[in-house]
């Protein structure tokens, strides 16, 4: 699980978060896990107010910014190749309310930044009704693009509450302006049809060799609400209407990247995805983040067995593969899906799909024989031939997925792998 073939470095040269600063009272060690090592943070009387180093020793270059302490990773920890971004043209005035980090263990941060070249898991993933992702512009260290659609309110949510919830919270047309900042920060200009007007940060930090932790933060313009809610709220004396709504907000975005998380976790990253014409930016923006590689990361060679290092190993019984079922095997470190056919014919594929990488039994559906994939819900055929979004359709030669050569004897199934 989790071994991408095609290995995308965890150090970058970019600003990252440390830990939001209200956190930092109550840091138990002052040590926080960062990269695929730590980092060590204490107060300091000189501005801005900490002193972060690298694994305890070398001095990192400090910023507070937007409720973050955050530092630079490069080839120089002290010397930035370029200033902290500035985020937003404009400011709400507020502070932003910080969620809880998300750790999503097995996942890059390319993962990530992506999925905004790929419109269509917005649909199948997130459940948004209609979706838009346009203007993708590559300027120096800047990637952005403008999203659109008409969303429900935590309608991919795993919360069976918040799913009847969504049932009943009118659907909203959604423009968000999104820009990345490097790898380590995203910044959202959201608007809705509602007068809903926010601010989303996005501050990423790789942890461990494949993991990532996710901030999510956000602040909403309280002054286009109407007045006499914003009279009603100021009666309130637990909340604000402001941190009410931000936090919201950042629920959402958490709601959002669970969903992907569910896809990422188990994903391999594919050194070349069979993309659809609508997908060219996910190769754009996998160029645009090589930008920001450490000058000693070298691609390692992607291992491949020739027939003589192959063996015929036992799979499992017959009657283990019950029909209806996708079941998910590793033999000899190769991850593979098989299942049964109505005819009763065992079919056996490579476990990762060919479009993107998505592990087809951690979500794969069967229908009509053919296998769906939990991504795109893209169908595969018994052959493994790519037939469409609809498990009717005819044979397309874009992609097949890899089947395992297996045989049945006595009852026990052996794959040459
Ligand atoms: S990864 Fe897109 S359909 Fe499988
Ligand atoms: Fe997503």
């Amino acid at each position: 699980m989790g071994s991408p073939k095609y290995v995308r470095p965890q150090k970058h040269n970019s600003w990252f978060n440390v830990i939001p600063v209200h956190d930092f009272p109550q840091l138990k060690s002052p040590t926080v896990p960062f990269l695929d090592s730590f980092v060590t943070v204490e107060a300091s009387p000189e501005e801005p107010g900490y002193i972060v180093r690298y694994e305890g020793v070398h001095s990192m270059q400090v910023t507070v910014q937007y409720g973050f302490i955050c530092v630079w990773f490069g080839d120089d920890l002290n010397e930035p190749s370029w200033p902290f971004p500035v985020l937003f043209d404009r400011s709400f005035g507020r502070d932003f309310c910080i969620g809880k980090p998300r750790v999503f263990k097995d996942t890059n941060l390319l993962d990530l930044i992506e999925n905004n070249g790929d419109e269509l898991h917005f649909k199948t993933v997130h459940r948004w009704h209609s979706v838009s992702i346009s203007d993708h512009t590559y300027t120096d260290r800047v990637f952005r693009l403008k999203m659109s659609g008409v969303i429900s309110y935590a309608r991919s949510s795993e919360s069976a509450v918040k799913r009847t919830l969504s049932r009943i919270v009118p659907v909203s047309d959604y423009h968000q302006d999104l820009a990345f900042h490097g790898p380590g920060f995203g910044a959202g200009q959201i608007s809705t049809n509602g007068g809903l007007q926010a601010q989303l940060v996005l501050a990423f930090t790789p942890i461990g060799d494949n993991d990532l932790r996710l901030y999510l933060a956000a602040s909403v313009d309280e002054s286009i609400l109407p007045s006499w809610l914003r009279a009603l709220f100021r009666l309130n004396p637990f909340v604000s209407l402001h941190d009410l709504l931000s936090r919201a907000i950042v629920r959402a975005g958490a709601d959002d990247t669970d969903g992907d998380y569910r896809i990422w976790r188990y994903k391999r990253s594919l050194k070349d995805p069979k993309l659809l014409p609508g997908e060219v930016d996910i190769v754009r923006i996998r160029e645009w983040m090589s930008q920001y590689y450490l000058n000693d990361f070298e691609q390692p060679p992607q291992p491949v067995k020739s027939a003589e290092q192959k063996r015929w190993i036992l799979l499992g019984r017959d009657e283990e593969i019950t029909a209806g079922q996708v079941h998910t095997f590793t033999v000899a470190g190769e991850e593979v899906v098989a299942y049964r056919a109505s005819n009763g014919e065992i079919c056996i594929f490579e476990a990762h799909c060919p479009h993107q990488g998505a592990h087809l039994g951690r979500g794969g559906k069967l229908e009509d024989d053919c296998l769906s994939c939990p991504f795109h819900h893209f169908y595969f055929n018994t052959h493994g031939e790519f037939v469409g979004t609809k498990p009717a359709g005819n044979p397309k030669p874009l992609m097949k997925l890899n089947p395992v050569e297996h045989r049945v004897a006595d009852d026990r199934i052996e794959v040459f792998v």
